[in-house]
């Protein structure tokens, strides 16, 4: 996990960051403030983000703000106080083509924010082997196109699924859990970052292991779709930049619910694949959901399924969460008897920690 690096520098003088720029920014990313006369992108600075929050028209310090630009490294975008011709050529100048003007809208700020990172984690896979890069990739684009298919009510992609897992498994015997992680640790879509996770370290685990074959396609494509439900979830509930109160906790939990209706469509698809997109919040005492399974009832693939996503959920970073260390996610994890397979999770535990 990388950790240290900022997702954003907020960059202007004092005058010009208002607090609903910041304060929009720090609810859903991890934020640095900067003043233009310290913002050299000497490395200092290594933010994914740079958000310029001055007037560009001005020519009072219009070189010092040029020298900053061309010094940063990471992507660029203006709020602007105000809006004009002048401001526009200066922009075109600059090649800077993110900018809004305020008042600015958080959602909107948030959402060209979240935009430019994720092109500048996606240009950042282009240093990886081309293997894990295509795997990436392919994944992305098969994952928004699933989402995409879905909210237009048609059905999934299955041949796109099928190859990118393929992908996916190639990338596995060359790669390593810990550098696949990585690649995907900086990523704002939420639901791709988790689902690649998930689908990740179930493909690890199941090479570690020795499963081949059918059963580790079957594993793969399992976990990629495991919360294809959460398609039908409103976008502001899944990218929440906080805890989700009840009603949106209630609206959550039917992603189970949304994959069973979308799975039940595809003809074709493993019945274990579709068990563990659809059970995989079942607990194995019976108080679970979707269906109160209990036991016997709740397969192997399930079972591991559900390790996986905790596990993904716990090492993962939200903006109103740390990571957790992988050896703190696995203690927490296995105290949850009657939830979890302890046999599996002590073997799962194994292969966490010997991987790198
Ligand atoms: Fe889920
Ligand atoms: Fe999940």
């Amino acid at each position: 996990m990388q950790g240290l690096r900022s997702d954003i520098a907020i960059v202007g003088e004092a005058k010009w960051k208002s607090d609903n720029i910041v304060s929009a920014l720090r609810e859903a990313f991890n934020l640095r403030e900067e003043n233009l006369d310290d913002c050299r992108g000497n490395g200092s600075s290594g933010a994914h983000l740079y958000v310029f929050c001055t007037n560009i028209g001005s020519d009072e310090n219009f070189a010092q703000l040029k020298t900053a630009v061309k010094a940063c490294a990471g992507e660029k975008m203006f709020v602007l106080p105000t809006h004009n011709s002048k401001c526009m050529t200066r922009l075109r100048d600059l090649g800077i083509t993110d900018y809004l003007v305020q008042p600015v809208k958080p959602d909107e700020l948030r959402a060209m924010a979240k935009k430019a990172i994720n092109r500048r984690v996606e240009r950042s896979w282009a240093a990886l082997d081309p293997t894990i890069r295509v795997a990436l990739k392919t994944s992305l684009a098969c994952f928004e196109d699933c989402y995409s298919r879905v909210q237009r009510g048609e059905a999934l992609p299955m041949e796109e699924i099928q190859l990118s897992c393929q992908k996916i498994r190639e990338s596995t015997k060359i790669g390593t859990l810990g550098s696949w992680i990585d690649a995907l640790d900086d990523h704002h879509n939420y639901s791709f970052r988790h689902s690649m996770f998930v689908c990740g370290i179930l493909t690890y685990f199941a090479n570690a292991i020795g499963i081949s074959g059918s059963d580790l396609q079957l594993l793969t494509v399992g976990g990629l779709l495991h919360d294809v439900g959460k398609s039908q979830v409103p976008l502001e509930i899944l990218d929440k930049p906080g805890k989700l109160d009840p009603q949106e906790w209630e609206l959550m939990q039917n992603h189970p619910e949304h994959s069973r209706e979308i799975l039940l469509r595809e003809q074709g698809l493993d019945q274990d694949a579709y068990a563990m997109a659809v059970h995989h919040h079942e607990k194995l005492d019976g108080t679970g959901y979707p269906d109160g399974l209990s036991g016997a009832e709740i397969n192997d693939h399930v079972r591991l399924t559900t390790i996986a996503d905790i596990y993904s959920a716990l090492i993962d970073k939200r903006s109103y969460k740390e990571a957790m260390s992988k050896e703190a996610a696995l203690d927490l994890m296995g105290k949850f008897k009657g939830h979890l397979d302890l046999d599996l999770l002590r073997c799962f535990r194994g292969f966490v920690l010997d991987t790198q």
